[in-house]
């Protein structure tokens, strides 16, 4: 490893711009110079694509083809260790208050520790309400749980916006070779009808239930498709309509003023974020689709990832790595965006999940102490499945001007045997593997002419390379590993935050829109010729 300089505590407060650190300047002096190639590098070091790739739990991490040379990489640790990240990470694990505007823990750490024993009170809470949610998720799946009429329950449709959404339908459809077989789970997440209706498509109303997930209670979207799914529900039960009614949420009083039973209430602890909800009563979906045991395997694997990303060193914590990386090229190399490219159609679903995670929590503009982080602080987060991605964007990430970090997801083995799924299967494999490749190496203006290609194509065709990637493999998906990527991304979320000086944890922007909104919707503020115009469209 390159001499660095390991003045590793400059002393001074974390909360504020990260340009405090000494590691942050050293770092800075040597984005401004010239960095060797991806290609020189490995050319350099056939150690390479081993040495810069780490074993996470079940999760193989591979940062060789990202702009590392050793020096980078030695001032990257110097700045984890100035700026605590990992006391950052034990800090949320342990449930004490890190989110400095709210003045709140962030407990969703606490939640999945296999700790039954909590100290904390909301946790305790929450351990009751686990238990709750099992003996429903039993008898459902048991067939013992029976509607207002007498009919067997055999579908659940999660109403959800957000973090109320996001992360159990991930989880759902990312392992739905577990969802019991005469279930339907089903989310909707958006005010528009067409959405509910297409998840109440098919369903009996008096043998589903209709789950009201808002930590809030007071998301307009949610409640609108509530009311909806009300009057859809008495199309089969009548007046009971509201006994189909489940309620997730931290505000309980709410939801009983809404008419929904205690019983049927299922609590969330304030202290848990929206975005990293999963693993609380908002999972409930995920519980009675796969099994309260399973459902466990999910928070254990979550919880695993919680305990290495706390823990591990720098230079073997995943979490605190990638966001070292995400850190390096946004804040220093200025590459604003990066792909979320999943090769598995299953994880299609992780690309919206952590556009949330990661842009509501990172998209701030001043650090705790409301200084200016004197940096670029959330980076656009954005993608698709591979191989569709190759025959849609791809072309830019290869050839155009912007330089976008990837992020390949693989996961090595399919989740059934079938041998049609084992050739699919390799098929993404080889293409991820061959994308990063291409990306890292390119294709240069003499190897063309060495192939034979006309010089008036040469440059048309030339591959510049150099386009950094990161690899992310799964042996398989399952519900731990499926926890273990989901809580990897959480904590490399905390742990940028925890670099920059910021708070993942609160999302103050995304009130104000709300404000304007409801103004709009009862006419109380002006309406813009925008609006004046849509609506005069839709006079009748
Ligand atoms: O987008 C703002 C937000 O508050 C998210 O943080 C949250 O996940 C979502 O809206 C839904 O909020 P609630 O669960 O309170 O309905």
């Amino acid at each position: 490893m390159a001499d660095v300089n390991h003045s590793l505590d400059d002393g001074l407060p974390t909360g504020g711009p990260a340009n405090a650190a000494s590691a942050w300047i050293e770092l800075e002096g040597l984005a401004e110079g010239l960095l060797p190639s991806l290609r020189n590098l490995f050319e350099s070091d056939a150690t390479r694509g081993t040495r810069l790739s780490i074993d996470c739990a079940d999760l193989w991490i591979d940062l060789s083809r990202q702009h590392l040379t050793n020096e980078v990489l030695g001032h990257l640790h110097d700045l984890a260790h100035q700026r605590r990240v990992s006391d950052t990470l034990t800090k949320v694990l342990h449930g004490d208050t890190v989110n400095g505007s709210e003045d709140r823990a962030a407990i969703h750490g606490a939640l999945r520790t296999r700790n039954r024993e909590p100290s904390k009170p909301d946790v305790k809470a929450a351990f009751a309400t686990f238990d709750q949610m099992a003996e429903l998720a039993t008898s459902i799946r048991a067939g013992t749980a029976m509607g207002a009429t007498g009919h067997r329950i055999t579908a659940l449709v999660q109403l959800g916006i957000g973090g109320s959404h996001l992360g159990p339908a991930l989880a759902v459809d990312a392992l739905r070779h577990l969802v019991h077989p005469d279930l339907a789970i089903r989310f909707s997440p958006g005010v528009d009808a067409d959405d509910l209706d297409e998840a109440l498509l098919g369903l009996d109303p008096t043998s589903t239930l209709v789950v009201a997930c808002s930590k809030s209670f007071t998301t307009i979207e949610t409640l609108t498709a509530l009311d909806g799914a009300i009057a859809w529900l008495a199309t089969g039960v009548g007046d009971r309509a509201i006994d189909h009614v489940l309620a997730v949420t931290a505000a309980p009083d709410r939801a009983r003023d809404r008419g929904i039973h205690e019983n049927h209430t299922f609590e969330i602890p304030i202290a848990v974020g929206g975005r990293f909800s999963v693993g609380s009563a908002v999972g409930l979906p995920v519980m009675v689709a796969i099994g309260v045991e399973a459902f466990d395997e999910l928070l254990a694997g979550m919880s695993t990832m919680d305990t290495l990303s706390a823990d591990l060193p720098v230079e073997e914590n995943a979490a605190v790595l990638l966001a070292l990386v995400d850190v390096w090229n946004h804040c220093h190399l200025g590459r604003g965006s990066v792909a979320v490219v999943p090769y598995a159609h299953r994880l299609r679903l992780f690309i919206p999940w952590l556009q949330q995670l990661s842009m509501e929590s990172l998209g701030k503009r001043v650090c705790h102490d409301g200084s200016d982080p004197e940096t670029a602080t959330g980076a656009v987060i954005w993608g698709a499945t591979g191989t569709d991605a190759q025959h849609a964007f791809f072309q830019l990430l290869h050839q155009g001007t912007e330089v976008v970090p990837v992020d390949l997801i693989g996961v090595a083995r399919p989740a059934t045997d079938d041998p049609r799924a084992r050739a699919a299967s390799d098929l993404l494999i080889t293409n991820l593997a061959a994308q990063a490749d291409a990306m890292a190496f390119g294709r240069t203006a003499d190897e063309l002419r060495a192939d034979g290609v006309d010089e008036e194509l040469v440059a048309h065709r030339t591959i510049p390379g150099d386009r950094p990637s990161t690899g992310i493999l799964l042996g398989e998906l399952t519900p731990s590993t499926l926890g273990q990527l989901m809580a990897l991304h959480e904590n490399r979320t905390v742990a940028t935050a925890a670099l920059l000086g910021i708070n993942p944890f609160d999302q103050w922007g995304v009130e104000l829109g709300k404000q304007i909104a409801g103004d709009l919707a009862d006419r109380s503020a002006p309406e813009s010729e925008l609006l004046r115009r849509a609506r005069s469209l839709r006079e009748d």
